[in-house]
């Protein structure tokens, strides 16, 4: 085998999963979580009973491909999914989960995706942690580019640089205390010791953020030991869709690339708010130094603006994997809701509605009916634009936090 990550792949299989675990669990994830491909890629107007087709290019063990046939299969929704990778090894992972689940959408191929144009075109296709792998990812990500439907759209994530801190000075350490000419276990286990003889200075002991390499041999190899990978800045993402003709749609999760997220000094927020939206992206990952990720749904250039699903009276809101009753058990009005990102707590301030507004959150009633539910059971004298505000407020605090998202829309009111 040529292709160093191509081995690597072979033999170990990323991430490490065990097919039996389907029985009990359904990992869900970003990109290509349902309800965020109907949010960011088709405005919230998508019509699932219709076929969809999908590719998760480099679709490894499964996760995205299996979370996304498993969602389309509960819709209903007469779907092909593809899962391509050069891994036989981890295609045999992906088809196994997707027999535990009795999945019949699934579609396995091996090969390259330089070659996706062969498999037609697709409504989206997912590109998780690959081309960061590939030799050229613009040409990896324009061959994906050039499959989509025109009114598709692509789901990705790539390596961040600055949340990596010390990734690659331990690879470049490796590569000369474990060069790829030994034997792979040989250079896990001394990967293992380096990791855990580390000085206090070192940077990569010194990032709190890093634990793949505790999880699996695998999450080790993938980390510290691979043939070839790289990182990106928000700027640099932004070039990487440009060079495959895509806009960028929103990068998940919202409120990580809210500068005003990571500093509280109000001159230096006002100073932040006057910046253009790209360099404001920037300056939030410097400021955070914590994004080991980007995830970014993008679609063909001159959509960007009219492909995420924008709140009306009439939309449908949902939440993402949390049952709605806990999530507005926990909204005590008066109470900041606590997240974390990349690493730090961080403080949402919530509308005292925030609660009763969650709890009637179901997929299926729209923003109007829920006022108008509201109005009856809580609030008789809650008026239109009280109730607007509280909606918009608790919206865009769970929609930065990707719990929040759009399913659809409802008629317009008689
Ligand atoms: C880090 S894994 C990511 C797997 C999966 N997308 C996920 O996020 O769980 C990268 C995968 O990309 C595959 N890969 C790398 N280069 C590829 C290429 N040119 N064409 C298809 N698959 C590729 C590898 O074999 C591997 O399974």
């Amino acid at each position: 085998m040529s292709d160093p990550v191509q081995a690597q792949y072979e033999a170990y299989p990323y991430p490490a999963r065990d097919p039996k675990d389907e029985a009990r669990r359904l990992i869900t994830g970003s990109p290509s979580h349902l309800l965020e491909i109907g949010h960011y890629v088709f405005a919230g107007r998508r019509d699932w009973s219709r076929p969809f087709r999908a590719l998760f290019a480099g679709g490894g063990t499964g996760d995205g491909a299996v979370m996304l046939a498993q969602q389309l299969a509960d819709r209903g929704c007469p779907a092909e999914v593809v899962h391509l990778d050069l891994s036989t090894a981890s295609r045999a992972v992906a088809e196994a989960r997707a027999r535990v689940r009795g999945l019949a959408n699934m579609r396995f191929v091996t090969g390259s995706l330089l070659d996706a144009g062969a498999l037609g075109r697709f409504d989206y296709v997912d590109c998780c942690g690959v081309l960061h792998h590939l030799e050229a990812p613009e040409a990896g990500l324009r061959a994906l580019a050039q499959v989509l439907e025109p009114d598709g759209g692509i789901g990705i994530m790539v390596y961040g640089e600055l949340g990596r801190s010390g990734v690659y000075e331990m690879q470049d350490l490796l590569r000369r205390l474990a060069p790829d000419d030994q034997p792979a276990a040989d250079r896990v286990a001394m990967a293992r010791r380096v990791v855990r003889a580390l000085p206090e200075t070192n940077l990569f002991r010194r990032n709190p953020l890093l634990g793949d390499h505790l999880s699996s041999d695998a999450g080790l190899f993938d980390l510290l030991l691979h043939a070839r990978d790289r990182a990106y800045r928000v700027p640099g993402v932004l070039d990487l869709l440009a060079a495959a003709d895509l806009d960028l749609v929103s990068f998940i999760e919202p409120i990580r690339y809210r500068p005003e997220t990571w500093v509280t000094d109000p001159s230096v927020r006002r100073r932040l708010g006057e910046l253009p939206d790209v360099e404001r992206m920037a300056a939030a990952e410097l400021l955070s130094c914590g994004m080991k990720v980007h995830i970014a749904y993008a679609v063909p250039h001159g959509r960007g603006r009219q492909a995420a699903a924008v709140p009306s009276d009439r939309a449908i809101p949902a939440i993402r994997d949390l049952d709605p009753a806990l999530l507005a058990r926990a909204l005590k009005p008066g109470v900041p809701l606590t997240v974390r990102f990349d690493g730090v707590p961080l403080s949402l301030p919530m509308p005292a509605l925030a609660g009763p507004i969650v709890a009637r959150v179901d997929g299926r009633r729209t923003v109007g009916e829920i006022g108008a539910d509201l109005r009856t059971t809580v609030d008789r004298r809650l008026s239109d634009a009280a109730f607007a505000a509280a909606f918009d407020a608790t919206y865009a605090a769970l929609n930065g936090v990707n719990r929040m998202l759009l399913a659809g829309f409802g008629a317009a009111a008689a």
